[in-house]
């Protein structure tokens, strides 16, 4: 798959409206390279979730203008017909809360994507597994997700959101159930994925493990965003 990149250009976003209207996004720049992982940082209500949203189609911004690789998706309106599709086909999501189906095991979780777009059955949970496995929950794999931890369920969501192998990956606080080295994997997990897939990344976190494995931070701070240089520590990759 090509190099798609995310480039997003005086985002704003306000909810509702007069009295009660909240402006989560005040001005966002940010630009994410393809194979690249950034991170996303600021305080609890500087609008982080809020941008993930609006660049994955899952809330409307305000103004602005969002692209994704050579498409301008969204110009002070969507520029795309079918956002089910872009949300479908180029978005990866891992959310804060997983929320996984709750009468699928752990397998077709993960699975179910690729399976609906079309790809083989056992090829599908043979991908699965493949991701179960790098994540350290294989074993796990034939468990209902009521039957899991709190770690296990972050380390499924986050398989499903990888499996399809999507340009963009957007992760709102990964790791946060995570012990420090299986943290650690999950960032490893995302930086070969970005080069291999030459995928785009953004890491939403608060998790003082992963902060300097970043090249590239944005804070964000009342809606508004900073680019700053990262430690870039190494993670043992090839
Ligand atoms: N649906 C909504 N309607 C109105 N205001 C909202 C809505 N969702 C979020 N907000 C407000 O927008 C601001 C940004 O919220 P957001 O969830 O993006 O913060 P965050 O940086 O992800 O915080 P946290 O670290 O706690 O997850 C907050 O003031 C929040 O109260
Ligand atoms: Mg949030």
């Amino acid at each position: 798959m090509a190099g798609f990149g995310i480039r997003i250009e005086g985002l704003r976003k306000r909810y509702g409206q007069g009295d009660t209207a909240v402006d989560a996004l005040k001005r966002v720049d940010m630009q994410v390279a393809p194979g690249e992982v950034v991170g996303l940082i600021g305080p609890s209500g500087s609008g982080k979730s809020t941008l993930l949203k609006c660049l994955g189609a899952i809330i409307d911004p305000t103004e602005g203008r969002m692209t994704l690789g050579d498409d301008v998706i969204y110009d002070n309106g969507w520029k795309v017909g079918d956002l089910r599709a872009l949300r479908r086909d180029k978005i990866g999501f891992v959310f804060q809360a997983p929320y996984l189906i709750p009468f699928l095991d752990v397998t077709d979780n993960v699975a179910l994507l690729p399976m609906l777009a079309g790809v083989a059955n056992g090829e599908a949970r043979a991908r699965a597994l493949e991701l179960l496995t790098a994540l350290d929950v294989q074993h796990r794999a034939k468990a209902m997700p009521s039957q899991l931890s709190g770690g296990e369920q972050q380390r499924v969501a986050i398989a499903r959101g990888l499996v399809n192998r999507p340009p963009v990956i957007l992760a709102d606080e990964p790791t946060a159930p995570l012990d420090s080295e299986r943290a650690l994997a999950v960032i490893r997990i995302l930086n070969s994925m970005a080069k291999q897939f030459q995928t785009a990344i953004i890491v939403v976190t608060h998790d003082e493990k992963i902060i300097p494995t970043f090249k590239r931070i944005y804070h964000i701070r009342d809606g508004v965003t900073h680019e700053e240089a990262g430690e870039g520590r190494s993670l043992g990759l090839a």
